[in-house]
């Protein structure tokens, strides 16, 4: 059963607790975008938001650091509610350590990978995760378009996940993503959808969930 993770960044921050009821039923998981504007060239929120969240929302929330710190605030986002916490691997030269501080704090651990980060950068890394996060945009803003060479990196992490019997490893899917593409992406071998624009910027967003649902 795949999941979907709407993303937090393309709602109304102005109306944020209904946007997020609007979704409340139809989401599996909260997305959460967390911009430095050094990593990415944009800025958006911190832990006080996700704080804030997490006293009305009972989804899990999916939180991505798109920050070239993040070993800094990991008891930070795990005091403020985070589910999942998700680091880039293009920014941390201690992954394994990363990885086991997210762990030890209560949290399940991803890592992301830019489009143009190898997976070879996270083979060793495999056995120690819950979750890799394949870019499928350049981070740093919603409502790009899909990279399409995305689909082929994204079963050859299918392929290895099987290969090394770590196929209980989520694989989300992270940009332009919309009920138009999500059949293939989940063939591909993908199994948790971030969409930001395509279920807030539609009229009715929990519908906009259920019909990507239908589409897989
Ligand atoms: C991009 C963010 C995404 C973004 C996706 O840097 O990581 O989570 O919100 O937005 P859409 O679905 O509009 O591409
Ligand atoms: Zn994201």
């Amino acid at each position: 059963m795949i999941k979907i993770s709407p993303s937090i960044l393309s709602a109304d921050f102005a109306r944020l607790r209904d946007e997020i009821q609007r979704i409340e039923h139809a989401a599996d998981w909260l997305h959460v975008d967390v911009m430095d504007g050094h990593f990415v060239p944009n800025l958006t929120i911190g832990p006080p938001v996700v704080r804030a969240i997490k006293k009305y929302t009972n989804l899990p929330l999916d939180v991505h650091l798109m920050m070239t710190n993040p070993d800094d605030f990991i008891p930070l986002f795990a005091d403020s509610g985070a589910n999942y916490l998700t680091v880039h691997v293009e920014v941390c030269h201690h992954l394994h350590r990363t990885v086991n501080e997210i762990k030890k704090r209560g949290m399940k651990a991803g890592v992301s990978l830019n489009p143009a980060t190898s997976l070879s950068l996270v083979e060793e890394i495999l056995g120690d995760v819950d979750m890799i996060l394949i870019m499928t945009v350049n981070p740093g803003f919603g409502g790009q378009k899909f990279i399409p060479a995305s689909l082929p990196k994204i079963r050859r992490l299918r392929q290895q996940l099987e290969d090394r019997q770590l196929a209980h490893i989520e694989i989300e899917v992270d940009g332009g993503i919309s009920a138009a593409n999500i059949r293939e992406v989940a063939e591909a071998g993908a199994t948790v959808f971030v969409a930001g624009s395509a279920v807030f910027d539609s009229p009715d967003p929990a519908e906009t969930i259920r019909q990507m649902k239908i589409a897989v």
